[in-house]
């Protein structure tokens, strides 16, 4: 199977400031895979080197059998590589479908209009919000906008970094599905949650980050019967 994403012996942070001790991960094609694991331990740090939005000190980074190490975050997007990051993922004072604009500024309006079409059909409450400014959107339909934005580019890999974090439970499994649904289209997921159990219930395999390094890899439903990763890392929330 092609691998999508294959990350070796990553290492990397913020300047002098190293996060990440070594990760090693791959996601194959068409698969939905999440990684969890506590609070800074390297998660979105994770995600960010991989766009060329923190340190990269050692590692590769491969992407459908190309070496992608360091190449630029538009030239990622424009190769079907999507990233909804976990903070300002959206610009609040632009109306909605501004917001979805600026998601494809390089094509053609034809064409932007048709994919802001697409997005709509998945997220029909994003349209109809369509005439409103960001800011005054609840915070499911803020990482709904944020998501279908990413899909504006039309990816073939998603990389999601906490797309229900601070939701109602409603919210939350509402974009859980929704992301399973990108999967069942064809689009390859990759998503930080901390709402663990929920998206492992929809994965196909998962990681346990800690302290910058891979503790735990394996099948989702493994993590999700294992008694004593439920202790530690699953928490009682969904
Ligand atoms: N811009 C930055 N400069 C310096 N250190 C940073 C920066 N951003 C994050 N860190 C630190 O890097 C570490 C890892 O942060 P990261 O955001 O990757 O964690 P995380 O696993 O995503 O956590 P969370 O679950 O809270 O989102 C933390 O100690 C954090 O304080
Ligand atoms: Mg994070």
């Amino acid at each position: 199977m092609t691998k999508v994403l294959e990350v070796t012996n990553l290492t990397g942070g913020y300047g002098a400031i190293q996060i990440l001790n070594g990760i090693d991960l791959y996601v194959d094609h068409g698969e939905f895979v999440t990684i969890i694991g506590p609070n800074g331990c390297g998660k979105s740090t994770f995600i960010k080197i991989i766009f060329g939005m923190a340190n990269r000190y050692e590692g590769k980074i491969r992407y459908k059998n190309k070496d992608i190490t360091g190449w630029r975050a538009d030239t990622l997007v424009n190769n079907g590589i999507a990233y909804v990051p976990q903070t300002n993922n959206i610009f609040p004072s632009l109306t909605v479908y501004e917001n979805l604009q600026m998601g494809g500024l390089n094509l053609l309006n034809k064409e932007l209009s048709e994919r802001i079409s697409w997005a709509y059909e998945i997220f029909p409450d994003v349209e109809k919000r369509s005439k409103d400014v960001a800011e005054s959107l609840s915070g499911g339909e803020r990482q709904m906008l944020a998501i279908s934005r990413a899909l504006i580019s039309n990816p073939s890999f998603m990389m999601l970094d906490e797309p229900t974090a601070a939701l109602s439970p409603k919210f939350r499994e509402l974009i859980i599905h929704k992301i399973s649904e990108l999967r069942n289209m064809g689009i390859t997921v990759l998503i930080v949650e901390q709402n663990a159990r929920l998206s492992l219930s929809l994965s196909d395999r998962g990681y346990i980050f800690s302290n910058g390094k891979v503790i735990h890899t394996s099948t989702a439903l493994e993590i999700l019967n294992d008694k004593n990763i439920g202790r530690y890392f699953l928490g009682t929330q969904n």
